[in-house]
């Protein structure tokens, strides 16, 4: 701690948050959340929360019961599981069919009532606006078909995109989340392909995959087919700096780091639990 700072203390007033997760060690979020609550002054601790798929109810059930207990972040491999478990979805968790947010809000009836949501998606288009760039009217390539690419297509459609063409290296799930965001967003085109399909003619091409995530991946597809000028846009983290992008950013294309995409999904999901962004 630098010196100077104060240190958070928490007190029978703290507003407790959790992460639930499976494992548990990787989780990120207590280190992005809790300073945001100390730079905002606010009195809230999220910590780990460590469950097993086959305690998954019964520990919500006590955390819904733990008045002081105002929410958690989801991460994997609850995120389908429980949007399952939630009173009430909002529109993106419904749409996409898992949260990776829930709130336990008190009903009229002074019961405890889970509200989730899911904010992957719009977290990346947060993060992409937030570059200067408009999905609004553009061509989209996505890779990747998992549970990040489901949401963030969704996001993308929302955002405005006149086409999404998903290719996933399964076709199959590709075609079903082509099927979902069409049936969603009846004036866009949508379709799914597999992963080998042609980079050529987009605005902007999306990885939605884990490659990259290791140095040996290879490209996620063939850059030199990729139309010049076209944005090349990245979720991965860590390395923020891939050697899609960087390879992309060396044949002259704009680039988009994936890193925004935490910061800004940070900031609607602390709205989403009731505070002010800091
Ligand atoms: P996440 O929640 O991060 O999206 P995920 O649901 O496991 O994680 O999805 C990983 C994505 O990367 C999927 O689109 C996956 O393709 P499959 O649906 O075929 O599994 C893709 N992916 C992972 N490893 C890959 C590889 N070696 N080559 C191509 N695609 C890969």
């Amino acid at each position: 701690m630098p010196l100077g700072s104060e240190p958070m203390t928490i007190t029978g007033h703290t507003t407790v948050l959790g992460v639930i997760s499976d494992p548990v060690a990787h989780v990120r979020a207590p280190q992005v959340f809790n300073p945001l609550f100390e730079a905002g002054g606010i009195d809230a601790v999220l910590v780990p929360v460590h469950v097993t798929p086959d305690g998954l109810s019964t520990a919500i059930a006590g955390l819904k019961a733990t008045l002081n207990y105002r929410g958690l972040a989801v991460t994997i491999p609850h995120k389908v599981a429980l949007a399952k478990l939630c009173d009430t979805l909002g529109d993106n968790g419904r749409r996409v069919g898992a949260v990776n947010a829930v709130r336990f809000d008190m009903a009229q009836d002074g019961t405890r009532h889970m509200v989730g949501d899911m904010f992957d998606g719009m977290g990346y288009v947060a993060g992409v606006a937030a570059g200067g760039f408009d999905f609004a009217g553009k061509r989209v390539l996505q890779i990747g078909a998992g549970g990040a690419g489901m949401a963030i297509a969704f996001a993308v459609a929302d955002a405005g995109a006149t086409h999404i063409t998903i290719a996933n290296r399964t076709p199959a799930k590709a075609m079903q989340l082509a099927e979902r965001i069409a049936a969603e967003f009846p004036s866009l085109e949508a379709r799914g392909v597999g992963a080998d399909t042609d980079p050529a003619g987009y605005d902007v091409i999306l990885n939605a995959t884990s490659l990259g995530l290791k140095p040996e991946d290879p490209l996620p597809f063939d850059l030199d087919r990729a139309t010049p000028g076209c944005v090349i846009s990245e979720i991965i983290m860590i390395p923020e700096r891939t050697r899609l992008l960087d390879a992309a950013e060396a044949r002259g294309h704009p680039i988009h780091f994936g890193r925004p995409m935490l910061e800004h999904q940070a900031k609607l999901m602390m709205q989403f639990f009731g505070f002010e962004a800091a």
